[in-house]
């Protein structure tokens, strides 16, 4: 109920082309976001096999292991806190994790893969919530704004949140007293100059045309999550037209907000955007409220806690799942 015609409007979107931009104007926000890992343990080659995919260009393109989320994190800081999940790990128990409505949207999905990545996903943003907010994944209950965008209900702090997932990745951003979207999508062959023709401002997809074909597609998944971390950030989903607001497209840390539109003139200022590192054949952003904030990465576990590898309390999840 609270999500009417949510996958279908999932499946028509993700069916839709996107693409990107270039200009010469200069990043406007104070300070662009640094990213930021802590703690960062020693990769064990035995064990990095899900993430170490090859590149486009055949290089092994390893992503370095960012620490598990804290079971007490402090958010005080006003840094935004980005915990990367890894879908094809599972959870035991996840599904009584979530509630009704929850649990009648993943039964809703055809294939057992969709129905499991929902419900891993949504278990993890429990938990993750759960751990900031000092509650237990379960008791949390959820509002969804006007266009979809979940928060959670009478929550003790001002905690907010978002949620995106592709494939078997899924990223959930976090944040005190600040609004934060966050996109990924899994790069695939698409007609992207046409995409970008239709959805990406007419500077975005002039830059795009501009580019060498070998470099568009990547190109465009990258203006593409900029843009739909942007106007998740905003909390009005797709309804925000993807026309008339420009990002940077360049492959390198200056993720930005170029432009903004008549609908919406005064929000240059006002907000960052990110890109977020993932593995060869994704590409993520992060959005959030202007300020001198830090991206904190953290990443849930890779790998299933089988017997290669001995399950660690930092592990979290185990701890859930063996209740
Ligand atoms: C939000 C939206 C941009 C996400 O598209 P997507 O790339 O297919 O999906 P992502 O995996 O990146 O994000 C999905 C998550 O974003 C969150 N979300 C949903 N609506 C959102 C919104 N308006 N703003 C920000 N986040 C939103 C949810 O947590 C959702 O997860 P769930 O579907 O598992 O519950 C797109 O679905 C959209 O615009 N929806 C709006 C639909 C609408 O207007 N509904 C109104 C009636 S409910």
């Amino acid at each position: 109920m609270a999500y009417p015609n949510r996958h279908e409007h999932r499946y028509h979107f993700r069916d839709r082309p996107f693409r990107a931009p270039c200009t010469s104007v200069k990043p406007k926000c104070p300070g662009s976001p640094r990213e930021v890992r802590f703690r960062s343990r020693p990769v064990r080659r035995d064990k990095i096999a899900p993430m170490a995919l090859g590149s486009s260009d055949g290089s092994p393109n390893i992503l370095p292991e960012a620490p598990r989320f804290p079971d007490r994190p402090d958010l005080t800081s006003g840094d935004v806190h980005v915990v990367r999940i890894c879908l094809d790990v599972p959870i035991a128990g996840a599904t009584q994790l979530l509630d009704d409505d929850e649990r009648r949207r993943a039964s809703r999905f055809v294939f057992e893969r969709d129905r499991r990545r929902f419900t891993i996903a949504h278990a993890w943003v429990r938990i993750l919530l759960g751990r900031c907010l000092a509650q237990t994944p379960e008791s949390l209950r959820f509002v969804v704004g006007p266009y979809g965008k979940p928060a959670v209900a009478e929550a003790p702090i001002d905690l907010r949140f978002n949620l995106s997932h592709a494939g078997e990745r899924a990223f959930v951003a976090l944040a005190l007293g600040r609004d934060v979207g966050v996109d990924i999508d899994e790069e695939r062959p698409l007609d992207v100059l046409e995409l970008a023709n239709r959805f990406f401002a007419p500077a975005e997809s002039a830059a795009l045309r501009g580019m060498p074909p070998s470099e568009q597609t990547r190109a465009f998944f990258r203006c593409w999550t900029r843009k739909e971390a942007f106007i998740k950030a905003l909390r009005l989903g797709l309804s925000f037209p993807l026309r008339q607001f420009e990002v940077s497209m360049t492959d390198d840390d200056s993720a930005q907000l170029l432009r903004s539109c008549s609908a919406a003139p005064n929000m240059l200022g006002c907000w960052q955007i990110a890109q977020l590192a993932s593995e060869s054949g994704h590409a993520a952003a992060l959005a959030a409220t202007a300020g001198n904030w830090r991206v904190v990465r953290w990443e849930t576990p890779r790998w299933p806690p089988s017997a290669t590898r001995r399950a660690e309390p930092s592990d979290g999840l185990l701890a859930i799942a063996d209740r």
